[in-house]
């Protein structure tokens, strides 16, 4: 049952929960401690390591991993160890300390209220999926399709795990046994399993297929894939259970439930196009590879993702579709901001294909583990089908490329980028750059158009450590003391006052967090939905500050953020001046130049 976030959980619900449930031994039941002096040890669940960076503190009941940064209490582990949300969470650790939390009395609202039909339909699929199962490794029916899995390379093993199935060639086998179990048939047609005909009476919607049971989040069957044997002459190869009250293609993704663990310790999703891909990718070792069942990616998928990693590794066929589906599903996952790289497949073919021809070392090797930046798979796909014989190739070529480039890159990607176009093509570089002026003027454009307040974000790759450091010392008394925040708020930059956006968002957080509480980081911590946040509070609040000399410290830092939005303005006036250069733009260069010595003023000043 999916909780939603903002339900309302008593406050002394809440801390009866973290009270009783001590983070050792809640921590304890996932994964091996060790304690070294006051505090415990282990091997970090969340990133894959070595030697051990994870600790647990008793005395101020958190955690922290020194390697990925991740952090937070008992609940938050829980939230982040399981992927489930914070309501959620605490009515899994009050049940493990006896608490009762009665979801209907405290208005725990369910998203998505698991009902009666629907526990039906998942039994009728529970049930469906173990008779197909049956049929293809038991029954002499399944044998052919069982000898098709076998070429194929799916080990028995793997026929078992995924309890891979087959449906007989009759149109009433599964019809019968569903009645016989007390099924009702027109609520089995609404669940997929079988269709009604004109006459009222129902068939099987699945005959002579091999059955590819479909599971949700949480590993209950709720649709299947049927695909035909090579004798078959029916048309459709695959063919997929309907959208139903428990199935969503625009949500569902293959294998999620099983990938979960291993996407979460490397930090990372391997997207492909097919099912087949994903499970020929099982058989490689490769289990954190999850796939869209015959639809493009949508919102919901990219948010299911966004929740358990930050790196999306697409790996879709290579053929011309393929290609173009990878940049439709690289844009929308950058939209939500996912890192995006492209494991890119030769000779148009599947991720399936290229195992079943180069084996599974090479699979590994050289596709998965050497995976491309977006921004050169724009160049592989751009530079694919074209013949630099002919001028209008070459043209349509840079074009595709400075299109992408323009709507949003680093100028060391454009630099570099615009070079390497150079080199290929033989055109100069001023020409190429020029063009890319263009485009990217009307991309601005467009931009500035749906952009909101102009705030001062520079990326987080940017800033030094000593400005690293400043924002965790503001963030750590702010965490202490309530007018920290509102001094802050009355200062400059008002609405973001650090420099990294995720800081400003964590600022953000804690201004609601104050209007209802006093400082409790503990109980703030819990609040913050997203993961990436936590570890923010974490670090901070572990941060060794004094209190005694609060006021200074901030001042300091505040300070120190000056400076370093002022060296940032002055790195852009720079790379601006280069640009104007390059375009003999000779007022704007001495503009800039002015502009340069009045920032170097300012900075000198502080
Ligand atoms: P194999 O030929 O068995 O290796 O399949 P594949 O994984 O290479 O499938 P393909 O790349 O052709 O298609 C990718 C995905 O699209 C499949 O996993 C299905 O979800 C979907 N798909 C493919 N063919 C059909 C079809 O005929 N009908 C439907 N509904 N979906 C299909
Ligand atoms: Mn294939």
């Amino acid at each position: 049952m999916k909780v939603s976030a903002v339900a309302k959980i008593p406050e002394h619900v809440i801390e009866d929960v973290r009270n009783q449930s001590d983070i050792v031994d809640v921590i304890s039941e996932y994964m091996q401690l060790t304690k070294r002096g006051r505090n415990w040890f282990g091997l970090c669940p969340f990133h894959g390591e070595q030697t051990p960076s994870f600790s647990v503190s008793v005395d101020k009941q958190i955690y922290r991993c020194f390697g990925c940064g991740a952090g937070g209490n008992a609940i938050t582990f829980v939230m982040d160890i399981e992927g489930i949300t914070f309501p959620e969470a605490v009515v899994k650790l009050g049940e493990r300390a006896g608490i009762a939390i009665d979801s209907s009395e405290l208005s725990i609202t369910p998203v998505k209220q698991v009902s009666a039909e629907e526990t039906r339909m998942l039994e009728a699929h529970e049930f469906a999926a173990s008779f197909f199962h049956h049929l293809l490794i038991n029954t002499e029916d399944g044998e052919a399709a069982l000898h098709y899995l076998h070429e194929r390379g799916f080990s028995d093993e793997m026929i078992k795990e995924y309890q891979i199935g087959y449906a007989l060639p009759n149109w009433e086998a599964l019809v019968i046994l569903l009645e016989r179990q007390g099924f009702d048939l027109a609520e089995m047609a609404v669940g997929g399993l079988v269709i009604a005909r004109d006459d009222g009476s129902y068939f099987d919607r699945f005959r002579e297929r091999i059955m590819f049971p479909l599971r949700n989040d949480t590993g209950k069957v709720v649709g299947f894939s049927g695909r035909v044997l090579p004798t078959s002459d029916e048309e459709a190869k695959y063919l997929n259970s309907p959208d139903s009250p428990i199935f969503y293609k625009s949500e569902v993704l293959y294998n999620l439930d099983r990938a979960r663990p291993s996407i979460r310790k490397a930090r990372r999703v391997i997207l492909m196009e097919g099912f087949m891909d994903v499970l020929a990718a099982a058989k490689a070792g490769v289990t954190n590879a999850v796939a869209t069942m015959g639809t493009s990616l949508t919102d919901q998928h990219c948010h299911k993702l966004k929740r358990l990693a930050e790196q999306i590794t697409i790996c879709y066929d290579g053929d011309q579709a393929g290609l173009e589906a990878t940049k439709r599903a690289a844009v929308l996952l950058q939209q939500k901001k996912l890192a995006v790289e492209v494991a890119i497949l030769p000779d148009s073919l599947d991720p399936d294909d290229y195992i079943t021809k180069y084996g599974t070392a090479a699979f590994v090797e050289q596709i998965i583990e050497r995976p491309q930046a977006y921004l050169a798979f724009v160049k592989y796909a751009a530079r694919k089908g074209k013949n630099f014989a002919y001028e209008n190739d070459i043209l349509q070529y840079i074009h595709e490329v400075l299109a992408v480039l323009a709507k949003g890159s680093s100028p060391m990607e454009r630099d570099l980028y615009i070079r390497q176009l150079a080199q290929e093509t033989n055109i100069s570089q001023e020409a190429i750059y020029a063009d890319y002026q263009k485009l990217a003027r009307d991309a601005e454009q467009t931009a500035t158009e749906v952009k909101a307040v102009p705030n001062f974000t520079p990326p987080a790759t940017k800033i030094t450590s000593s400005g690293d450091v400043a924002e965790r010392i503001i963030l750590a008394h702010m965490l202490a003391d309530a007018t920290v925040v509102y001094d802050v708020r009355t200062g400059e930059n008002t609405n973001a006052p650090f420099l990294r956006d995720a800081y400003n968002a964590v600022f953000v957080h804690l201004l609601a967090f104050y209007e209802k509480n006093a400082p409790d980081y503990q109980r703030f911590l819990m609040q913050l939905d997203e993961g990436e946040l936590r570890k923010i509070v974490v670090e901070a609040a572990t941060f060794d500050t004094n209190e005694d000399r609060r006021q200074e410290e901030v001042a300091d830092s505040l300070r120190c953020l000056r400076k370093e939005r002022i060296k940032w303005e002055l790195e852009e006036v720079k790379q601006a001046s280069v640009e104007a250069e390059r375009m003999q733009d000779f007022a704007q260069t001495i503009e800039l130049a002015k502009q340069y010595v009045a920032l170097q003023k300012q900075l000198r000043e502080l």
